[in-house]
């Protein structure tokens, strides 16, 4: 991909596009959609989200319409920037038909992120690289429906080495990576237990150090950064270790503004 500036706004917070109303498209590099899964999710239940100091945690649960649904009304999906079509699923018959469902119109999107990663769903997400001849199964067969397209796969830290997860993307031919996904909390609030994704500020060190231990190993693999960018040094760093692209997922909540702030530094940087 050849994105200026190099910034991404992450599968999630973003949305479906809505903060191309506050953020001048121009310092976007490409936005990823919220993850789309075969079939319609209704997510959990609420509360899905709490906003700490260092940290977001997050139990959405991949809400979405399902992939006939976004179909059917694709044209509401198209974006004045780059788009990434975010996909997942809960079994490897489901990453493999929405693979098929979406071939028809994979020339709209920049890309295809496949999610490997969600920690808030009980089957599919994060799970799914758990059997590795499943998920080699996948990551070969979607290749092979998708020839033509960008194909990045977004990992977790968790269920391998990340770097080991990442030469097995690499060695089915997949194009990018994206470092990494939120891992799995927990936090005790009035006595209450709730688990869910962490990401934000906290996630920093853990993606940099996924990305550091990636790159030594893949070379030319195409890397998104994700965890914790929320200034131009975040933004530095990420790309100094090895990253291609930077992706702003939990800084949307705190301050847009960090979007064109952080776009206006790296436009014209190539990665
Ligand atoms: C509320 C929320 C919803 C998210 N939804 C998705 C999703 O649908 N698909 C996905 O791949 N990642 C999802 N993520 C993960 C983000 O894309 C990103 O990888 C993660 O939050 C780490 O980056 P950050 O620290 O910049 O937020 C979500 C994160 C949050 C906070």
């Amino acid at each position: 991909m050849n994105l200026n500036p190099p910034l991404i706004i992450a599968s999630g917070p973003g949305g479906n596009g809505e903060y191309l109303k506050l953020i001048n498209p121009e310092y976007i590099g490409a936005y990823t959609l919220k993850t789309v899964t075969l079939n319609p999710k209704k997510g959990n239940l609420p509360p899905r989200m709490r906003d700490k100091e260092h940290f977001v945690i997050n139990s959405i649960g991949l809400e979405n319409p399902g992939i006939n649904h976004f179909i059917e009304n694709i044209e509401k999906y198209k974006l004045n920037v780059k788009t990434i079509l975010s996909l997942g699923g809960d079994t490897k018959e489901e990453y493999i038909k929405i693979a098929e469902i979406i071939d028809p119109y994979a020339q709209y999107f920049e890309a295809i992120e496949f999610n490997f990663s969600c920690p808030n769903v009980k089957k599919g997400g994060l799970s799914i690289i758990s059997d590795k001849d499943e998920w080699e199964e996948i990551l070969k067969k979607v290749r092979k429906i998708l020839p033509n397209t960008f194909l990045i796969a977004k990992l977790s830290i968790e269920g391998n080495f990340v770097e080991t997860s990442s030469q097995i993307v690499a060695k089915h031919n997949w194009e990018g990576i994206t470092l990494i996904n939120c891992v799995r909390g927990l936090i005790i609030e009035n006595g209450k237990v709730i688990t869910g994704g962490i990401s934000g500020p906290i996630l920093k060190p853990i993606s940099l150090r996924a990305i550091y231990e990636t790159r030594k190993k893949l070379k030319d693999i195409y890397i998104i950064a994700s965890g914790g960018i929320y200034t131009e040094k975040d933004a530095d760093e990420f790309l100094e270790i090895g990253a291609n692209a930077i992706s702003i997922g939990s800084a949307l909540f705190k301050d847009p503004n960090v979007v064109e702030k952080i776009g206006k530094y790296l436009k014209g940087v190539k990665k």
